[in-house]
């Protein structure tokens, strides 16, 4: 009766609290903040305007102590705005490829890149979108769609970054699962009538169990911060959500970081930081670059009137710095930023919003690709390449004599990679999507290079169409060549560019470019047509798939800079493919369990995820509905045959139904601080003021008006000074329940090579639950996945290790995880559907 409602959780959780890996870094953070005045502490958690400073989010500086502006830099797959960085593939490529030490190693080499730009923190790791609906825009930023998948990439990778030194940031939490009115002032051009972003209404099952899922594995790893994103969840504004970042992030899942806003994310000032919102970014407020902040002077004034209390603006300074020595940064030995956002010129000016300042060289051009960036964006996108259909053996390609090109994804993008802002346009190789999930290019590798390259070492004959439209002359060459490969895409963004009339999210699951018309132009004409779709995700290929002449299909999954390398491996069997669909491909669009909405009439958009937990291949299993290629699923060029499934329950740990109590707290500390008298916070006159930088100061007559008055403010229902001496039933450290990871069953299952090449092959978990009453599970849920690779006759062997969490379902009544008493069934396959061997075990 609550749906839609999102209940109120007070006081914040203060951070330091939790034992273990976060306590030297408190001690360090308590110790800086103790010295600190007011207006030092709110410059740390206020971002200095859009464009005021070198980064796309830039923290207040503290002079008096040398301690800078923290410098926050887009974007989850390389670092954006600048040159001589790598575009390695995006989320999901890096999904698709299944092995967790290519997530491990990716993380690492984008987190010596980000270093070596100066770059105190990445925004990313994006571990939402889940993908609910499969048009959503920025699905390929994210690790794919099932919460299993995307909460092991998301450990991988912070354990990767912040190895580097490199604070990560979990993005974006939560359920920003559409473009469309995910933003007020984005949308009401359009939408006049709207009066606020949609608001994602979702069950407390599936908060846990789907969304809140892979940012537990990030807080695990130790993601030091988190990014609120711009919609409403359950009628609350993300970054003001109490549920959401005091309830559960803070308190449930032991978040130790600090949570910043999504830009222009924070729609309120007090309300957002009582609800656990520690920093603002850009800095402007509600509008972009107009100066003024919900937070800085606001924030100075709420203290000093006691509509915030100090402990909270302590705690907010404190979260901060405590991500800043978590992963061992300082001020003597960090590098500063060397590059600007906002030209690649060498001089300019230092603030570039400004127009006002200080010039100087503001780009010294570092190239900061390393050995491992560049095995990286090779490797990855070789591994995420998905051969979904290969008859008669089509691929790889055997000695073609005559072979055809068709498709403008074959060749160059017409005005070059980094020819369109934030890549928004598609016209050729498609390596990313677009948004401020991007980054420019220092090159990117086309089909048509690379495949030119072999024909001068094999003696093809190579010709090419590369006109989309040119269906008469296409099927010409088609008739006069032994082999075709056509070339289409898919492409899809961020909301706030529009490309062919998609504004963000992709209008409908056609391949762009009339590209069903190209693919059938070609195989019309030519018996052996090889369809290689460049996309952000899956797409509708009905209408021709069982075309006789379609001999293969490949998708290429946002692969990054390489991604020509990444398929020419694949077509001339230089590498055996090995990518596994992160998400399933339907026959129909009525059979996925969501959509994108696209209009609206009411004010507040409510976008109910009535699916619940059924997201993706969960709902195709529930409900019996054919696929035409099933989540996790995926050819090679050899053949492995599956054995030695064994399934053991361990001795000696807890495994009641209700998990062991977590750890208490430890008390909290507070920091022997007193408000300060108001006019300690007037704007000094002997520092420069420029126009629309964001500063902490008041003016002199504000000053004059403010008295201290905390009992005078209405704060917010549950409210209180006093911190909970206890953790949630689900809480405790981080990640939650530190018993959630508890390893309670083990399952070992070996892989033979019977074919005739070498190759790698995902063995995948499913595991199926006993029946609970009033309690629905999916039919299977992904629980496991190893990546193995064996030449021709050789066995290899995975281990996994089955944790509490992945056994137990959240139920809502205790507010706890729960592990239900029964039959488990372990199944091991290739793919959620392609499931070889099954075991059981009980509880
Ligand atoms: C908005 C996007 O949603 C977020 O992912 C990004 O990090 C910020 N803009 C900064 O560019």
């Amino acid at each position: 009766e609550n749906y839609g409602y999102s209940l109120p959780v007070y006081p914040s959780p203060m951070g330091g609290r939790i034992s273990g890996d976060w306590s030297d870094a408190y001690t360090k953070a308590r110790a800086f903040v103790s010295q600190l005045t007011l207006l030092e502490k709110v410059n740390l958690t206020t971002g200095t305007g859009w464009e005021m400073g070198r980064c796309v989010g830039n923290t207040g500086e503290i002079p008096r102590i040398g301690f800078p502006s923290l410098c926050l830099q887009d974007s989850p797959l390389g670092v954006r705005y600048t040159d001589l960085n790598s575009v390695f593939p995006a989320g999901l490529a890096t999904a698709a490829t299944f092995n967790k030490n290519l997530m491990y190693l990716r993380g690492k080499a984008m987190g010596m890149e980000f270093r070596g730009k100066g770059i105190n923190a990445i925004l990313g790791p994006c571990m939402g979108p889940i993908g609910r609906a499969p048009e959503g825009g920025r699905n390929w930023e994210a690790f794919g769609a099932d919460p299993y998948l995307q909460g092991v990439a998301s450990y991988e990778s912070v354990l990767g970054i912040q190895e580097e030194g490199v604070i990560a940031t979990a993005k974006h939490y939560l359920l920003n699962e559409q473009e469309h009115f995910r933003q007020y002032a984005e949308w009401v051009g359009l939408y006049t009538n709207l009066s606020a972003p949609y608001s994602a209404n979702v069950d407390e099952r599936a908060l846990r169990e789907i969304y809140a899922w892979p940012f537990a594995d990030a807080i695990r790893a130790g993601a030091a911060a988190i990014m609120c994103s711009y919609n409403q969840a359950n009628n609350s504004q993300a970054c003001q959500n109490s549920y959401l970042l005091n309830g559960i992030l803070k308190d449930e899942l032991g978040f130790q970081g600090f949570v910043m806003s999504d830009w222009l994310g924070q729609r309120s000032g007090v309300a957002s930081v009582l609800a656990g919102m520690d920093m603002t970014m850009p800095g402007d407020g509600l509008v972009w670059a107009d100066g003024i902040s919900l937070l800085g002077s606001n924030l100075t004034t709420a203290v000093l009137n006691g509509s915030v209390p100090l402990w909270r603006l302590d705690d907010m300074a404190t979260r901060i710095m405590a991500a800043y020595y978590k992963v061992g940064q300082d001020p003597s030995t960090y590098p500063e930023p060397n590059f600007s956002s906002w030209t690649l010129s060498d001089y300019g000016l230092e603030i570039a919003g400004s127009s006002e300042g200080p010039t100087g060289l503001i780009n010294k051009h570092v190239d900061v690709r390393t050995a491992l960036s560049r095995q990286m964006t090779r490797q990855i996108a070789q591994e995420s390449m998905v051969l979904v259909k290969n008859t008669n053996n089509a691929l790889p390609l055997n000695n073609v004599r005559r072979l055809g090109l068709f498709g403008s994804a074959a060749g160059p993008p017409l005005l070059g990679p980094n020819g369109c802002s934030d890549r928004g346009c598609d016209n050729g190789t498609l390596g990313i999507g677009w948004g401020s999930g991007t980054a420019n290019y220092p090159y990117l590798v086309t089909p048509l290079e690379v495949i030119n390259a072999m024909a001068i070492v094999q003696g093809t004959s190579v010709q090419y169409n590369l006109d989309d439209y040119d269906l008469d002359n296409v099927a010409t060459l088609a008739g006069a060549v032994d082999t075709a490969v056509v070339f289409i895409t898919a492409d899809s963004g961020e909301g706030y560019l529009e490309v062919e009339g998609n504004i963000g999210d992709r209008n409908n699951l056609s391949a762009w470019h009339g590209g069903d018309n190209l693919v059938t132009a070609v195989a019309s004409e030519n018996s052996n047509t090889i369809v290689v779709v460049e996309s952000v995700g899956g797409i509708d290929l009905e209408a021709w798939i069982e075309h006789v002449n379609v001999t293969a299909v490949l998708f290429s999954l946002v692969a990054g800079q390489d991604l020509g390398i990444g398929i020419a491996d694949i077509l001339y069997g230089t590498v055996s493919p090995s990518g596994k669909l992160p998400f399933t491909i339907a026959k129909k669009t009525s059979d996925y369990p969501a959509t994108v909405i696209y209009d609206v009439i009411e004010p507040v958009p409510q976008i109910n995820f009535s699916e619940s937990i059924f997201v993706d291949y969960r709902h195709f299993d529930k409900y019996h509905i054919e696929p035409r290629y099933e989540f996790g699923f995926g050819l090679s060029y050899t053949t492995f045959h599956i054995s030695g499934l064994s399934v053991t329950r361990l001795n000696g740990i807890v495994d009641s139904e209700v998990p062991p109590e977590p750890p208490s707290y430890n008390p909290p500390l507070y920091l022997n601080g007193s408000v300060p008298s108001p006019s300690s916070a007037i704007y000094p006159g002997n520092i420069p003021r420029y126009s629309h930088y964001i500063y902490p100061y008041i003016e002199k007559d504000i000053a004059e008006s403010i008295t201290y008055h905390p009992d005078d403010y209405p704060y917010p229902e549950g409210y209180s000074d006093i911190q909970p001496s206890k953790p949630s039933p689900a809480g405790g450290a981080s990640g939650g329940n530190p018993a959630l990871w508890d390893v309670l069953v083990q399952v070992h299952a070996s892989i033979t090579n019977n074919g005739t090449t070498g190759g790698s092959e995902v063995l995948q978990l499913y595991v199926s639950y006993p029946a609970v009453d009033g309690v629905d599970f999916p039919v299977r849920a992904l629980r496991g996945f190893e990546k193995l690779s064996a030449s021709p006759g050789e066995t290899s062997t995975a281990n996994f290790d089955l944790m509490r969490r992945d056994l137990s379902y959240y139920d809502v009544a205790s507010r706890n995880w729960l592990l239900p008493r029964g039959t488990y069934t372990v199944y091991i396959g290739t793919s959620s559907r392609n499931l070889a061997e099954a075991g059981t075990f009980s509880f």
